[in-house]
């Protein structure tokens, strides 16, 4: 299986979805091939509950990761689970125009430009 795809399903099993009973996991890899593992940590007052994706972009930005080549994102749902709103933005500004794949439980993966998953991005260049 890809590295990645299978980092990403070993960090789901450290998530800590207390609350919601969903698990996800997401791996990042970066330009030299490092691969940085998240899971969705919950928290009691919800609203401090961070996604997989942005633990694994955090991480890895922590670690001095800079470039990175592409994400995913696994869950056992029935559909793939795209990344929520949030993560996009987290997404498109430290990673540019990644690819960035979704896998369910039956294996069934849809991956997507980040373009398409944030069409119009309000980022840096908005500022000038
Ligand atoms: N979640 C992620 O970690 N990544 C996604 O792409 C979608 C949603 C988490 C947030 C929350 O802990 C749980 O899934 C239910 O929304």
């Amino acid at each position: 299986m890809d590295p990645l795809i299978e980092a990403a399903w070993a960090a789901r099993r450290q998530a800590r979805p207390d609350f919601s009973g969903f698990p996800v996991g997401a791996a990042l890899e970066d330009s030299q091939g490092r691969i940085f593992g998240g899971c969705n940590i919950e928290n009691v007052s919800y609203g401090l509950t961070i996604c997989a994706e942005r633990v694994a972009i955090f991480k890895a930005l922590s670690e001095g990761g800079r470039q990175f080549r592409r994400i995913v994102v696994v869950t056992e749902a029935a559909r793939v689970t795209p990344p929520c709103g949030a993560c996009r933005q987290i997404i498109w500004e430290f990673c540019g125009d990644i690819p960035v794949t979704a896998m369910n439980r039956a294996g069934e993966s849809k991956t997507w430009r980040m373009p398409e998953l944030l069409p119009d991005p309000f980022d840096r260049e908005n500022l000038e």
